[in-house]
């Protein structure tokens, strides 16, 4: 079996005004009637190799993240809850330990929860891949063709093919979050990939390289697993054993340095809609390139995104913006510049 680790910690702050801290991205239907989360789950239902889902999240996202399991009909393995934040390599670390306590090698497929997947078919083909690598003792990767110097993800530059395993490479380097520069020349050299920020590994290689790489978030996030209470499906890990472990991410804090890494290139149509730009761009849209939800009357307008939750919204003779209205909050922005949305939301916090 493998077992799918859902990662459900982040807050999407450049999709603002829609994703607050008390509804983040993960938890709103942005691409379908779904959420990302209940699609992310969703999109392994026809795996018969697929155990339930563990999923790892914030301490206040619970009742939601429950209920939206319970309306997919999806039995999830455990709700662990993190008192706080503390980046990935923890949500992960816990997630090893709670699986390795049944099963040292179980497969886990680490997913984060808001990422899009166009071509469902061919991830089922690249995780059967990752497995097989996975099973001969490496933390694998899936590499996304890198099409523009993006600098917030991880570049895998690829290695030597992987014996044994048709379809999976040796990680000759990673590179978590590059300058510019640096991510300009890895795409001109068309030797690298993104990292999708999904893994799949055994519980017990991951533990190891956590052992060997940074011990301290390893007893941390024992510590807090072992002091955890559970309460239903709910597992709570001990609040102050786990604010005492560092935030890291699992990029920096293992994949940047194990000699374990494997990559499968995965051609997936993966987005992780980032800002409300991505979400343009995989929406259906009408003639004049418009993608629109809710009530929204145009005239005259081209290449337009609009969302109105509530309230009508009307365009006239404008073209390349976003618009979404929510109950309290109107954005219009430029689509090239919603990137900085994250700026509005950090004055918002600052003046608060
Ligand atoms: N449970 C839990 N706890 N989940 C978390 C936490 C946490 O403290 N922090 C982040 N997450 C979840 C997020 O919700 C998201 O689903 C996933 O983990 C990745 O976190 P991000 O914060 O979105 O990471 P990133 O986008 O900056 O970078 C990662 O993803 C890129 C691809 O989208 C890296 O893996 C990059 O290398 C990669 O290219
Ligand atoms: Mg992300």
């Amino acid at each position: 079996a493998i077992h799918p680790v859902v990662l459900s910690g982040g807050s999407g702050t450049r999709l603002w005004p829609l994703s607050r801290a008390a509804l983040p991205k993960q938890l709103l239907p942005l691409a379908s009637d779904r959420s990302l989360l209940q699609d992310t789950v969703g999109r392994l239902a026809d795996m018969p190799e697929m155990a339930p889902p563990l999923m790892v999240c914030n301490v206040e996202h619970r009742f939601m993240i429950a209920e939206q399991m319970r309306q997919i009909d999806t039995q999830a393995r455990a709700i662990v809850l993190e008192p706080v934040g503390r980046n990935t390599a923890p949500a992960i670390a816990v997630a090893a330990l709670m699986l390795s306590r049944d099963d040292p090698d179980a497969l886990m497929l680490v997913l984060p929860a808001d990422h899009l997947i166009g071509d469902v078919a061919a991830f089922h083909a690249a995780i059967r891949t990752a497995a097989q690598a996975a099973q001969g003792g490496h933390l694998a990767t899936f590499g996304i063709v890198a099409a523009t110097p993006e600098t917030g993800y991880g570049y895998i530059r690829k290695g030597a093919a992987l014996a044994g395993v048709a379809g999976a490479h040796e990680v000759a380097a990673f590179v978590e979050k590059p300058d510019l520069a640096t991510a300009g020349r890895y795409v001109e050299s068309g030797e690298y990939f993104w990292n999708s920020g999904m893994f799949l590994f055994r519980a017990s290689d991951f533990l190891d390289e956590l052992k060997a790489l940074r011990p301290d978030i390893l007893g941390a996030s024992r510590a807090a697993l072992d002091a955890a209470t559970l309460d239903l499906d709910f597992v709570r890990l001990d609040p102050p054993a786990f604010e005492a472990c560092p935030s890291e991410s699992v990029d920096y804090a293992v994949m940047e340095r194990t000699r374990r890494a494997a990559v499968v290139p995965a051609d997936i149509a993966w987005n992780d809609i980032g800002a409300w730009s991505a979400l343009w761009e995989v929406a259906s849209k009408d003639e004049q390139g418009n993608a629109i939800r809710g009530d929204v009357m145009l005239e005259n307008a081209r290449n337009n995104f609009v969302r109105a939750e509530g309230r009508m919204v009307a365009l006239l003779g404008v073209e390349d913006l976003v618009v979404v209205e929510t109950a309290d909050v109107v954005l219009v922005a430029k689509k090239d510049q919603v990137q900085d949305v994250k700026k509005l939301v950090d004055r918002l916090k600052a003046e608060k």
